[in-house]
C-alpha cells in the first residue's frame, strides 16, 4: 500500500485563490493590504525566503515594501525600523525574517511588533492568544500544516500525535493547535529518551529539527497508516531534502509530505492570509 502524497503546492494554491478573493474585496473597501518585510544581513536562504513571500504577495495582490538591512545594524537601529513601520498606516503586517545576526536581540526585535501587525504571530501577545484559544494571527508554518489537515479531512481528534519540535516558530504554536483539535500530543526534543518508541507509537509525526547528521525519520520507525508532516528543509546529498526518507515513508504512511512541495509553500500561502486579517483588523472589518 502507498500512502497519499499531502501536495503542499495545491493546497497552497487554493489557499492563495481564496486569499485573492479576499484582497479584491478589501481593496472594493478602500484597504489595500500591504506587508513589510525586515531582512538583516545576507543569509542566502532567507533572502531566497523573503523573495518567495514577495512574489506570492504579487500574485494575490498584496502590495510589499522591503527593507534590507545590513549584518552590522545595531538593536538601536533595527527597533527605529519597526518603529517606523508600526505606526505607518499603509503597513499591515510586519515581517522580520529569521535568524538574526547575533548582536541582535530575537525576542526584544519580535516583541517590538505591534501585535495587530505580527503576520508570524510569534509576538507574546499574539503566542499568548494561541494558548488561550482565542487566537487571531497564528505561526505561519504550524497553521499551514494545520491547514493540510483540513483540506484531506483528516479528523485528529484523539490521535497520539508527536511533534518533533519546540521551537517557538513551529512546536510550540503546532501543540496548542494540535490540542484544540483533541489530539494527545507529545512534543519531543534532544533530550528526549527513546525518540524512536515514540515516533514508533505515534497515529501522527510531526517534525522539524532539520539536519540528517542529528535526525532522520526512516521507515522503521514509523507503524503502518502512520501520518507523516515533515516541516523541515536542508540539504542532503546535494539536494533539498527535510527529515523524513519520503520514498520509503510513504510506502508505509497513509498520508505524508515531501520535501520540497510540502509544508513551504504552506508557510507562504498562510503570511498571505495573515496579512489579509491584519488587513482587515486594521479598519475594524474583523476578519
Ligand atoms: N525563518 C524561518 N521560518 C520563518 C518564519 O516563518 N518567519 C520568520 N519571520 N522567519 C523565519
Amino acid at each position: 500500500m502507498t500512502g497519499i502524497k499531502i501536495d503542499g503546492k495545491i493546497i497552497a494554491e487554493s489557499v492563495k485563490n481564496r486569499i485573492k478573493l479576499a484582497v479584491d474585496e478589501l481593496k472594493k473597501q478602500g484597504v489595500s493590504p500591504c506587508l513589510a518585510t525586515v531582512l538583516v544581513g545576507d543569509n542566502p536562504a532567507s533572502a531566497t525566503y523573503v523573495k518567495n513571500k514577495h512574489k506570492a504577495c504579487e500574485e494575490v495582490g498584496i502590495t510589499t515594501k522591503d527593507h534590507k538591512l545590513p549584518s552590522s545594524i545595531t538593536q538601536n537601529e533595527l527597533n527605529g525600523v519597526i518603529d517606523s513601520l508600526n505606526s505607518d498606516s499603509a503597513v499591515h503586517g510586519i515581517l522580520v525574517q529569521l535568524p538574526l545576526p547575533n548582536q541582535i536581540d530575537e525576542f526584544q526585535t519580535i516583541t517590538r511588533i505591534s501585535p495587530i501587525k505580527d503576520v508570524d504571530g510569534l509576538t507574546p501577545h499574539n503566542a499568548g492568544l494561541l494558548a488561550m484559544k482565542k487566537a487571531v494571527l497564528v505561526a505561519c508554518t504550524p497553521s499551514g500544516v494545520m491547514e493540510m489537515f483540513d483540506y484531506h479531512n483528516i479528523d485528529l481528534a484523539g490521535k497520539d500525535v508527536v511533534l518533533i519540535n519546540r521551537s517557538n516558530l513551529v512546536g510550540k504554536p503546532l501543540y496548542h493547535l494540535l490540542l484544540e483539535k483533541n489530539a494527545t500530543v507529545i512534543t519531543c526534543h534532544s533530550k528526549t529518551k527513546d525518540l524512536k518508541k515514540h515516533c514508533q507509537n505515534a497515529d501522527v509525526i510531526i517534525t522539524a529539527v532539520g539536519d540528517r547528521t542529528k535526525f532522520e525519520l526512516t521507515s522503521d520507525m514509523i507503524k503502518q497508516g502512520a501520518i507523516v508532516i515533515d516541516v523541515a528543509i536542508t540539504r542532503h546529498n546535494d539536494k533539498l531534502a527535510g527529515d523524513a526518507d519520503y520514498d520509503k515513508i510513504i510506502e508505509k504512511a497513509s498520508f505524508a509530505t515531501p520535501v520540497p512541495g510540502g509544508v513551504g509553500p504552506m508557510t507562504v500561502a498562510m503570511l498571505l492570509k495573515n496579512t489579509v486579517t491584519a488587513a482587515s483588523l486594521s479598519k475594524g472589518l474583523g476578519s
